[in-house]
């Protein structure tokens, strides 16, 4: 049998930083020389650049994209006794970060289509105690929120969108944000704007809610030593807005990057076993996640592993069947169908936006492998065509 020799990471960041090293050197260097860490001019300009590149009038630097929910329910005046409406399938945080500002996350399941929130079951979740929902542009596409806005206008309803994975997406030429409602952003390092270690920001037009988050995240403290209120200690630091601002001139070409790479992979799938995404056209979604279907997802991804191709899971588990939420009586097993069949079909390929065509070729050669030897007994006997073995 030939050996494999390629790898394909499931992201690269060293790839990322070999391309910036000397601007971003530059960068971290001169917050080390001025010795301010926390707050101050670097962390001010991010704040500025990024409202300005999501269209929002005001950005607010936190520690983490979970943070950056929490902080945005309690700015929100969400507490103790408040349901929330979160989509069954997404990153734990989203759920996780209404728990902890106190109230108490609803699961709805979602679309088999575009993996987000179901309008209609969401419409059917609602009871009087629904202040809000969250709304999770989740793998990076935008979610059409207009049948939301409606079900907030009737029922007075919050939004509060998690945009962790889909920073610069756009729906009819608009950007994520620039509704100017509290939007919510993770920089973890590997999200399509990454630091160098966690950060997060809340974007908003509403000067009031700003004035509260900027409040909350900083001790509850609207002047020095002046404590008006219990907040968190929720801070984007200095090397973290450097690293950023550094890379925020690059995010529009990276997402353009990462959506040819998706075009290419989702034509080269089309109408096989392995269900690609829809490229909506008046959607730009900007590929944080490129997640297929497959109803032999495992012997997939073992088979891609073998090939070299490293691939992930989002999500495994259904937020609903966590061991955290079934502990707080969420509902159990057969509640969320699609949700659950989605966590045992879906797949995430390798992507970033410096994969190479040659990347792309083999991953391509690898998944039209696999659908063409789904049939055979793997990985027993199994040998590599010549495209993948080198
Ligand atoms: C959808 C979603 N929401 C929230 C978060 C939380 O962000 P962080 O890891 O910065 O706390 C993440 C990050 O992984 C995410 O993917």
């Amino acid at each position: 049998m030939a050996e494999i020799t390629t790898r394909i990471p499931f992201v690269d960041l060293k790839a990322q930083y070999s391309n910036l090293r000397d601007e971003m050197n530059a960068a971290v260097l001169e917050v080390l020389e001025t010795a301010c860490f926390i707050g101050g001019p670097i962390v001010e300009r991010f704040e500025q650049e990024f409202a300005a590149y999501v269209g929002a009038k005001y950005c607010v630097g936190v520690a983490n994209g979970t943070d950056a929910i929490s902080l945005a329910a309690k700015a929100a005046g969400l507490g103790r006794g408040d349901e929330v409406l979160v989509p069954a399938n997404s990153f734990f945080a989203s759920a996780e970060a209404i728990s902890n500002a106190g109230a108490t996350p609803v699961f709805v399941d979602v679309d088999p289509v575009t993996f987000h929130m179901d309008p209609g079951l969401a419409a059917e979740a609602v009871t009087e105690r629904t202040r809000a929902m969250v709304a999770v542009h989740l793998y990076g596409r935008v979610m059409n929120l207009k049948p939301f806005e409606k079900l907030a206008a009737k029922h007075n309803l919050i939004i509060i969108e998690d945009c962790a994975q889909a920073h610069g997406a756009s729906i009819d030429g608009n950007p994520i944000g620039a509704s100017g409602r509290l939007t919510c952003f993770s920089f973890y390092p590997a999200k399509n704007l990454g630091a160098y270690g966690d950060g997060g920001a809340v974007t908003t037009s509403d000067p009031e809610l700003m004035q509260r988050l900027r409040v909350l995240r900083e001790h509850g403290s609207p002047a020095r030593y002046v404590h008006s209120t219990v907040g968190w200690n929720s801070r984007l630091d200095s090397l973290q807005a450097a690293v950023l601002l550094v890379k925020l001139p690059h995010l529009h070409g990276w997402n353009r990057s990462r959506r040819e790479h998706a075009t290419k992979l989702c034509a080269a799938l089309e109408g096989s076993a392995i269900l690609a995404p829809a490229i909506p056209e008046r959607n730009q979604h900007v590929f944080h996640l490129l997640v297929v279907r497959c109803s032999e997802r495992d012997e997939l991804k073992r088979f891609l592993h073998q090939a070299g191709i490293e691939t992930g899971i989002h999500y495994p588990v259904p937020l609903h069947l966590t061991e955290a939420y079934q502990s707080l009586g969420a509902p159990g097993r057969g509640a969320k169908p699609i949700a659950e069949t989605l966590a045992s079909e879906i797949l995430s390929l390798p992507m970033y936006a410096e994969m190479s065509e040659q990347q792309i070729v083999y991953v391509i050669d690898a998944l039209r492998a696999f659908i063409e030897h789904r049939h055979l007994s793997f990985p027993a006997e199994f040998a590599w065509p010549e495209t993948l073995a080198n």
